[in-house]
């Protein structure tokens, strides 16, 4: 079961945690740099674009600073060390994380509303308040095994806004995939990632046999 292996602390675990986290940290970086540092400059594939975002800027602000927090928040969360230390730390970023994924996903979808991206983006959202929903609720009933699996999966939702992004440089993936192909690849992106999440939850009894 999942559980043994969350319970199980060991050397060769919090290894690839670290290796996990600096790869996010890396793909997150290349993502600022060629997604939105490059719209703040007006790169010129992305000019219509940056017009768009600039009359969306009264929803876009609350949304990027909501979701910028539900980013950081994640990993000074998933740190064992600190939770341990600092528990009443650890809670309190918790629910501010709450408060921003339930503040980014209600204005994605509004931000999405009467565009082709709705439903696909409409997914995303309920995908993004359910696993959070239910991170909260197995927090504050105490079962802290699936409350950390749920946060894996939340997290995953909230990392498809850098995953659904790596590509964005290469002209074919950014202006060619249409507004049909967009909608489907956000949900296909949100359920790609949570099956990996659960992929790795399970890593253990996929790959070793009971005696
Ligand atoms: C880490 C979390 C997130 C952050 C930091 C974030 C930030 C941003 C930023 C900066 C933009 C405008 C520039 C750009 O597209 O790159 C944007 C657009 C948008 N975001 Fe997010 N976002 C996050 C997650 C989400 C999620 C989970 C949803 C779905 C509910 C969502 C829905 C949207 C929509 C619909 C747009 C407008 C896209 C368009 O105009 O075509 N975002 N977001």
């Amino acid at each position: 079961m999942a559980t043994s292996r969350l319970l199980a602390p060991n050397s060769s675990r919090s290894r690839f945690k670290t290796v996990l986290w600096i790869f996010l940290g890396f793909t997150a970086l290349f993502v600022f740099i060629t997604s939105e540092v490059l719209l703040v400059t007006d790169y010129p594939m992305y000019h219509a674009y940056r017009l768009q975002v600039i009359a969306d800027r009264h929803l876009l602000i609350p949304h990027t600073l909501a979701g910028i927090f539900a980013l950081l928040i994640g990993p000074i969360n998933f740190s064992s060390r600190i939770r341990q230390r600092h528990l009443k730390f650890h809670r309190v970023l918790g629910r501010i994380y709450v408060i921003s994924v339930f503040i980014g996903a209600t204005t994605g979808v509004t931000l999405a509303f009467g565009r082709p991206g709705f439903p696909g983006t409409c997914g995303q959202a309920a995908a993004w308040v359910v696993c959070t929903t239910a991170a909260f609720i197995t927090a504050h009933n105490r079962h802290i095994v699936q409350h950390r699996q749920w946060m894996a999966r939340s997290y995953a939702v909230t990392f498809t806004f850098i995953s659904s992004r790596v590509l964005n440089l290469w002209p074919r993936y950014w202006s060619h995939l249409g507004d049909t192909l967009s909608a489907v690849g956000v949900i296909a992106f949100t359920l790609a990632s949570l099956l990996l999440v659960d992929l790795g939850l399970n890593w253990r009894e996929l790959t070793t046999r009971r005696d």
